[in-house]
C-alpha cells in the first residue's frame, strides 16, 4: 500500500520537511513525533561505543541548529485525518507548540505526558534534576481512545534508557514500551502512524509490533541505519535484538 511516492511499513532517508509536502491530505491517523532539541555532549567512556555515540552527537548538533521550525506543523494538520498527535519537547518548547495545536480546532483535547526517570544523573549545583521528559498530546472530537487501565496513565516511571542507547546509539532513544501504550490507547489496528523525526526509529518499532502501519522519515544516515537495523531486529553492534 502507498502513501502519495511513499511505500506504508517503511522508512526514508530524508528531510522531513520536504518529505511531508509528499504525503497526501487527511491520510495519516496519528503523528508520533519526538522533535530535535540541542543535546549537551561529553560523557565519561572512552569506549568505541561511546565514541560512536559521541560522534553521532555531533552529527545531530551540526544538523539539529536550535531544534524545529514548527512550519512543519501545518502540514502534519494537513495530513491527519483527524488531529491525534503527541509531540516530544523540552520545556522551552511547550508554550509554542500549546499556541499552535491548543486552539487549532473548536474541539481539541490536549494532555501533558511525562516519562520520570528514577535514576537521573545530577547536573551542577543550583539546578532541579533533570528527571521529567515531556510529551503534548493532542486530539481532535472523533479520535477514538481505547480502554485499558494502564494505556491511560499519564505518567511512565522508568530507569534512565542507558541500556537502549547502548544498543541503539541514540542520545534521545524513547522507552519502547512507552511509545507502545500510547499507541495502544490512541490507535486501531492496521491505523497509519507517522513519524518525522525517527532517530532510532522506537516509533515505527512500536507500530510494528503492534499491527499499526508505519512511515517515518530521519535525516541522518548514521541514525537512519540505525532505525532500518533496528526494524530488521539487529542493533547498532550488529547483534540481533529482540527490539
Ligand atoms: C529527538 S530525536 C528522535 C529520537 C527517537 N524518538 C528515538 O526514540 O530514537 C530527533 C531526530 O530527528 C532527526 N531530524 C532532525 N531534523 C530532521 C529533518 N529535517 N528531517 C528528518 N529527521 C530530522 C535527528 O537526526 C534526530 O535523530
Amino acid at each position: 500500500m502507498n502513501l502519495g511516492r511513499f511505500e506504508l511499513d517503511n522508512i526514508y532517508n530524508e528531510d522531513c520537511y520536504k518529505a511531508i509536502k509528499d504525503i497526501p491530505d487527511k491520510s495519516v491517523d496519528c503523528v508520533y513525533i519526538d522533535i530535535p532539541y540541542i543535546i549537551q555532549s561529553g560523557g565519561a567512556s572512552d569506549s568505541p561505543l561511546s565514541q560512536r555515540a559521541k560522534r553521532l552527537r555531533n552529527i545531530e548538533l551540526k544538523d539539529l541548529k536550535d531544534g524545529i521550525d514548527i512550519s512543519i506543523f501545518d502540514d502534519l494538520d494537513r495530513v491527519m485525518k483527524k488531529i491525534n498527535i503527541f509531540i516530544w519537547c523540552s520545556k522551552e518548547q511547550i508554550i509554542e507548540i500549546l499556541n499552535f495545536w491548543a486552539n487549532r480546532r473548536d474541539k481539541i483535547n490536549f494532555e501533558i505526558l511525562t516519562w520520570n526517570k528514577d535514576n537521573p544523573t545530577p547536573l551542577c549545583n543550583n539546578t532541579w534534576l533533570p528527571d521529567i521528559e515531556y510529551c503534548l498530546y493532542f486530539r481532535e472530537g472523533g479520535v477514538k481512545l481505547n480502554d485499558g487501565y494502564e494505556y491511560k496513565s499519564k505518567w511512565y516511571s522508568s530507569p534512565i534508557n542507558k541500556r537502549d542507547k547502548d544498543k541503539f546509539l541514540h542520545p534521545t532513544i524513547k522507552p519502547l514500551n512507552l511509545v507502545k501504550r500510547h499507541l495502544l490507547h490512541t490507535t486501531q489496528p492496521n491505523d497509519i502512524v507517522l513519524d518525522c523525526f525517527l532517530g532510532s526509529g522506537t516509533t515505527a518499532v512500536a507500530a510494528k509490533e503492534l499491527g499499526r502501519h508505519y512511515i517515518g522519515f530521519e535525516i541522518n544516515k548514521d541514525y537512519f541505519k540505525i532505525a532500518q537495523d533496528r526494524l530488521n531486529g539487529i542493533d547498532a553492534n550488529g547483534q540481533y535484538s529482540l527490539f
